[in-house]
């Protein structure tokens, strides 16, 4: 069963199939006995196991919905829904693919979409390719939010997009309160939870889980806490029956390695338990903000969580700390326009498990110096 806000994707994969033109979204089941005369790879290379402990192929070899769908990738869509609480989920290339296809999919002309204005490059591009009309409102006002579903009846159908944990600024919406304005409105909640899997909720299920939200379409990413590469889009099944059909950055495009989507299952699980980890992460998080909250003024970064935005307006300044850092052996990175608005410029700060204390010594002083200056 669809969620209320995409219950019409059941009628139009229903469409599909009358006109002989859907794809059976695949469970990696492969014919052993034929002879592959539709893949792309073309010097035999896809088949052999890619690095050690895998013998998964290292190529898919072609799209999922040509030749290049494995078990393997079932069982890592599996695993993924199942960590964060859906139904079904769709293995991509990178995050930005996920964003940019799951959105210019789902959204069309005559939609409205509602996007946070914070939202990462890959929302905005999605949003952009879907052709709906976009309305743009002030990071985490959902005021804002509330004000543009109201006045958008006329619309189709209507959308919320934010991430739920801003990659820039390290802050977060009411996700609470924007799934109830969602469904007062009868619009659907598009959540990035890319920053947010692995490092917050519980067994590091993101945002969404730890506020017991329920978002029409989640994206994760694989390459941030998770340690991999690729993302995923999770919801009800029929989400995953049109993406599998009409995400484009998804249909035209190899599927993931199955060597890489061998190693899901176990560093999900690996994931879930890491509270360890995530302890760890919370005691470099408070380290680095306490060292950043001891300069002038209201100084400190922004946000909460492991990414700490230092906020200092203009370009050349954020540069010159990255350079002071960096000269005392610390590398973080000035953020820029166009990455962030104009007057915005930061050093983006981001906190990890992986630092040992001698590391974190290092960082502390550092930082302790430079906010001094
Ligand atoms: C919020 C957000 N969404 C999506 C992406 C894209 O993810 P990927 O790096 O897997 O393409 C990023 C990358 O930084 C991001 O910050």
């Amino acid at each position: 069963m669809a969620s209320r806000a995409l219950r019409h994707l059941d009628g139009e994969l229903a469409e599909l199939a009358r006109a002989g033109l859907l794809r059976a979204a695949g469970n990696g089941e492969r014919p052993d006995d034929a002879v592959v005369l539709c893949s792309n790879d073309y010097l035999g290379f896809a088949g052999g196991p890619w690095g050690v402990g895998s013998t998964a192929p290292g190529g898919a070899g072609a799209s999922r919905l040509v030749c290049g769908d494995y078990a393997v990738h079932a069982r890592a869509e599996r695993a993924l829904a199942e960590w964060v609480g859906a139904e079904a989920a769709l293995l991509f290339s990178s995050g930005y693919a996920a964003n940019v296809g799951a959105l210019a999919a789902l959204a069309r002309p005559g939609d409205l979409v509602v996007s946070d204005a914070l939202n990462h490059a890959s929302i905005v591009d999605g949003c952009r390719l879907s052709g709906a009309r976009i309305q743009v409102v002030a990071h985490r006002d959902n005021r804002a939010v509330a004000a543009a579903l109201g006045s958008a009846q006329g619309s189709a159908r209507r959308w919320v997009v934010t991430e739920s944990y801003f990659s820039m600024d390290g802050d977060s919406p009411d996700l609470v309160e924007l799934r109830r304005i969602c469904d007062e409105h009868d619009a659907a909640l598009f959540v990035d939870e890319a920053h947010a899997v692995g490092v917050f909720g519980p067994e590091g299920a993101g945002r969404c889980a730890e506020l017991g939200v329920r978002p029409d379409v989640l994206v994760g990413a694989l390459g941030k806490a998770v340690g991999l590469q690729g993302a995923f889009v999770a919801g009800d099944a029929p989400l995953r029956r049109w993406l599998w059909n009409r995400a484009r950055s998804f249909v035209f495009s190899t599927g993931v390695s199955p060597a890489l989507a061998d190693r899901v299952e176990a560093r999900v699980a690996e994931v879930r338990c890491a509270d360890e980890r995530r302890a760890r992460l919370a005691e470099v998080t408070r380290a680095l903000r306490e060292a950043l909250a001891q300069g002038p003024g209201d100084g400190g970064p922004g946000g909460q969580g492991p990414i700490l935005p230092w906020v200092v307006g203009e370009a050349e300044a954020a540069v010159a700390l990255a350079t002071a850092l960096r000269v005392r052996g610390v590398w973080a990175q000035a953020i820029r326009p166009p990455t962030v608005p104009r007057g915005t410029a930061r050093l983006r700060l981001t906190a990890s498990a992986a630092l040992v204390d001698r590391q974190l010594g290092i960082a502390v002083r550092s930082l302790r110096e430079v906010v001094a200056r």
